[in-house]
């Protein structure tokens, strides 16, 4: 795997992704998408959304506000517990995450530890500020949401951009549970943007200040905790790596789904939704060993979960979350309910009682480390060729079809093809340098197939199509192509 410096400038030359305001200097941990990683994003988004929403008849889909009530993030538990530790140096006032500085320092896991925890292992270890070689102040808690002024002069109130789209879901949970008539157990989704004020955002895609999230908060009874689906994905085989495991510094094991339920390693929704996750990434060609769950240490929990586990993914820089799966319990319905004095609970039937239910798994997957992921598995520097290649699932390639004429001279015909597959296929028209030069270029930015207009095709009215991953050429009918395409694009 290349390095994510490296990755950076390739996804930047590509068209991929950009460093945002660069013009102006930039800012750290900010990014567009150009034109060719704007539809990439958006596939992601597109495949998760049909896969978690619209294939399902037991869950529902909503957009909320990004700006949102300081009380939401206050009742959730953000504004007095969503921190991370800063340290700075006496010195030279460089500022740095405690967490962050520590692992890098010291090649450990440094995840949940707290202020006084980073500031004696710094003691311990006699680390030192990596510019100046100055020592650090004491550690102080940094709060992420980022506040946002509504209004003017005295009727401006303090709002916040929303540090996650979840709490979202759970301030509509009445009306959009009533709304869909849904009935326990059901799951709320939402996909859009979370902002958060890292201290050091870095490895480019990965800790950003401004991400995309697709969250899914999935309810159940409380007194009835089965999940009815296990039958579907029981022979399926996950990367296990628990908290336990993690204390005697033992590695991962692979084990069915089937036998994590019998031996209770998590809970069956856990099991069952991380499973989804998995199919999810390799429906769109990911390796399944490149994947872990990583249960998390008591110390590691967030304010609100009571147990969560993460999908974690083997990137250059070593095995990190891609998604975390938390048992929220009742805690934010709860809350949300004490906070605006409405309740919250629902009615059971046949109870004739009154609960609120719970959220045991929480599906929370970014798009930006997602979209990472995705080109990480897809790059391949193929030396025999002389380009990369980007073999990204149809799924998800940004073009899936280019059209060229041999020479400039075809370009009627070939224009005619091209409008003829546009209707169909998100296509590009490429008519400049040499037809292998334009292979390459198609290769990088992931175009499952090319097709070529030469001067038999004014004759026999056929194409050469050619196959990105195999580079195999075949003549097919221009009356055939739409078929012959739509078949291997899916
Ligand atoms: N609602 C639960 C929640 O937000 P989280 O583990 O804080 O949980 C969920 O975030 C996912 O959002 C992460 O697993 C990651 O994929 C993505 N994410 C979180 N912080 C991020 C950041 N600073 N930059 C990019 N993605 C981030």
């Amino acid at each position: 795997m290349i390095p994510i410096d490296e990755m950076a400038s390739f996804c930047k030359r590509k068209g991929l992704v950009y460093p945002s305001s660069e013009l102006y200097g930039g800012l750290a941990g900010l990014y567009d998408y150009g034109p060719y990683g704007v539809e990439v994003k958006r596939n992601i988004m597109q495949t998760w959304w049909k896969l978690h929403v619209q294939d399902r008849e037991d869950v529902v889909g909503m957009d909320g506000s990004i700006i949102s009530h300081g009380k939401i993030w206050e009742a959730s538990g953000h504004l007095a517990g969503f921190s991370d530790v800063l340290i700075e140096c006496s010195k030279c006032k460089n500022r740095l995450r405690g967490d962050a500085f520590i692992e890098e320092s010291l090649k450990i896991s440094a995840d949940g530890m707290s202020a006084k925890q980073i500031m004696d292992t710094i003691k311990e270890k006699k680390l030192s500020c990596p510019k100046c070689k100055g020592t650090f102040k004491d550690a102080e808690s940094f709060n992420l949401m980022f506040p946002v002024q509504l209004g003017a002069g005295k009727d401006a109130i303090t709002a916040y951009l929303r540090g996650e789209t979840a709490q979202l879901i759970f301030t509509q949970f009445r009306n959009v549970s009533e709304n869909a008539r849904l009935k326990l157990p059901f799951g709320i989704a939402q996909m859009g943007k979370a902002f958060r004020n890292e201290i050091s955002p870095r490895n480019f895609l990965f800790r950003m200040r401004e991400f995309d999230q697709m969250e899914l908060e999935y309810f159940i009874h409380p007194k009835k905790q089965d999940c009815p689906y296990l039958d579907e994905i029981s022979n399926m085989s996950l990367q296990v790596l628990s908290a336990e495991t993690q204390l005697k510094k033992g590695k991962h094991i692979s084990i069915t789904i089937k036998d994590i339920v019998k031996k209770k390693l998590m809970h069956q929704w856990h099991a069952y939704w991380f499973a989804k996750q998995l199919q999810f990434f390799t429906s769109l060609g990911c390796k399944a060993e490149r994947f872990r769950l990583r249960q998390h240490s008591k110390d590691e929990l967030a304010h609100y979960s009571k147990d969560c586990w993460d999908l974690e993914y083997e990137f250059p820089f070593g095995w990190k979350e891609l998604e975390g799966i938390a048992d929220r319990s009742d805690y934010d319905l709860k809350q949300h309910s004490e906070h605006s004095k409405q309740d919250l609970r629902v009615y059971d039937e046949e109870t004739k009682e009154k609960f609120y239910p719970f959220v045991i798994a929480e599906p929370s997957l970014g798009v930006d480390r997602t979209f990472l992921v995705l080109v990480y598995e897809a790059y391949d520097d193929d030396k025999q060729r002389g380009n990369i290649v980007l073999h990204f699932s149809p799924k998800i390639s940004p073009i899936k079809v280019a059209v060229f004429p041999l020479v400039k001279k075809l370009n009627e015909k070939s224009r005619e093809v091209f409008d003829l597959l546009k209707k169909e296929f998100t296509c590009f028209h490429d008519e400049t340098g040499s037809v292998g030069r334009r292979y390459a270029r198609m290769d990088e930015i992931g175009t499952p197939f090319c097709v070529t207009i030469d001067f038999d095709t004014l004759n026999d009215k056929k194409v050469t199509v050619r196959d990105r991953d195999s580079t195999k050429q075949e003549r097919i009918g221009i009356a055939d192509l739409s078929t012959y395409l739509a078949k291997k694009l899916v």
